[in-house]
């Protein structure tokens, strides 16, 4: 999978940006706040249809008008295709209109058109940070390879939002037990199909990641293990409903799912250094594309951001070498030193200089 060409219109800090980077190895070089991050954010949108950071899509918009278009050509193994997010402020609120090959998409729909695996600092988290961040990282790998789990993640977004608010009115009214029994149903049944993706995911990501990590960190050992919900979820969630009532909110379900995270057989939250939970966590992203290219017979666009920094030359040669095996990458740096000069050779070296790109010597 290779990105061809991203035109951005007032997206953040970039009035309008035209880039066609090449098929191997993309270095953006530039200074903080110059845009490098912005430019993973526009491209990762194209594959999971909204920003992994803006809270808020109009956040997204920057200063040259009421809208932002991100619009790229995509090549697949067998085709092109044409993919835009255009975003349209009114008020305090941005509308967004997506679409593929000049089709209209739900944002459901987009995941699966365009694959990448986002690496950037806010997911140093992933070790470091609570629960949900594992589990979004699990969701942006599997909407992008498993047909229905966007539209089943939405699914169980409904039921926690409908039974919650039913659990706080049966509390205080004393009835809608019999609606209660429908949305059990349901989130037995969304619950089921998630736990079940995420556990062939995670046992299929476990390997991959201790063989990467094991490359970067001369032998280190890590393991993941998936905290699914209990195997019996419908008489989990029967057993729960006393709970649930008191706190008003659903206790058993995927939304409460983790993965442990261990490095030589310790909780790698508590134990690692920074550098060895970062390359924790970049060894996990690598598993994702390897995970992903089996999957989808394709591999997807590496973004990473800033991944080199808290590394030392050692780790930085074999993450690199990991990295350049083949597909698409574009990775960004503050300055092109740590990069060896046979990979920066063979790379097209972009300069970010305050939103605007150009190709450098
Ligand atoms: N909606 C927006 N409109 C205009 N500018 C914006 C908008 N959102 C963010 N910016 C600006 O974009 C600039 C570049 O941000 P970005 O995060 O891409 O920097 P960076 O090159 O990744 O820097 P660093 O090396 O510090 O991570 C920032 O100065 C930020 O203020
Ligand atoms: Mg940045």
């Amino acid at each position: 999978m290779r990105l061809r060409r991203l035109q951005l219109k007032n997206h953040r800090n970039y009035a309008r940006l035209d880039l066609s980077p090449g098929p191997s190895v993309n270095v953006f070089i530039g200074a903080n706040g110059q845009g490098k991050t912005n430019l993973l954010e526009a491209v990762a949108m194209l594959a999971l249809s909204s920003s992994p950071r803006a809270r808020r899509e109009i956040e997204l918009v920057g200063p040259a008008g009421a809208g932002s278009r991100i619009q790229a050509e995509i090549d697949t193994g067998q085709s092109r295709r044409e993919i835009s997010i255009e975003l349209d402020v009114t008020g305090d609120r941005a509308h967004r209109a997506i679409e593929v090959d000049g089709a209209r998409r739900r944002a459901f729909d987009l995941p699966g058109h365009f694959r990448v695996v986002l690496f950037w600092p806010d997911d140093l988290g992933l070790v470091k940070a609570g629960p949900e961040l594992r589990r979004r990282f699990l969701n942006q790998m599997l909407v992008q390879v498993e047909p229905g789990y966007a539209r089943a993640l939405a699914g169980l977004r409904r039921v926690l939002e409908q039974r919650n608010s039913l659990l706080k009115r049966m509390a205080a009214e004393d009835t809608g037990a019999d609606t209660l029994d429908a949305w059990n149903q349901e989130l037995v049944k969304v619950g089921g199909e998630i736990a079940a993706a995420r556990t062939r995911a995670v046992a299929e990501l476990a390997p991959e990641a201790a063989r990467c990590h094991a490359e970067i960190a001369s032998g280190e050992r890590l393991e993941i293990e998936y905290q699914g919900p209990p195997e019996n979820l419908a008489e989990a969630v029967n057993n729960s409903l006393a709970e649930d009532l008191r706190r008003g909110s659903t206790s058993v379900g995927p939304h409460r799912d983790d993965i442990r995270v261990l490095l030589d057989g310790q909780e790698a939250r508590s134990y690692a250094s920074q550098g060895q939970q970062r390359t924790a966590v970049v060894s996990l992203k690598l598993a994702e594309a390897a995970l992903i290219e089996r999957r989808a017979g394709e591999r997807p666009v590496l973004l990473l951001d800033d991944v080199l920094s808290e590394l030392d030359g050692d780790r930085r040669a074999a993450l690199l070498q990991e990295v350049a095996v083949g597909g698409q990458v574009i990775i960004t740096s503050v300055e092109a030193g740590p990069f060896p000069p046979d990979l920066i050779a063979k790379a097209m070296v972009w300069t970010v200089e305050a939103g605007r790109i150009q190709p450098c010597g």
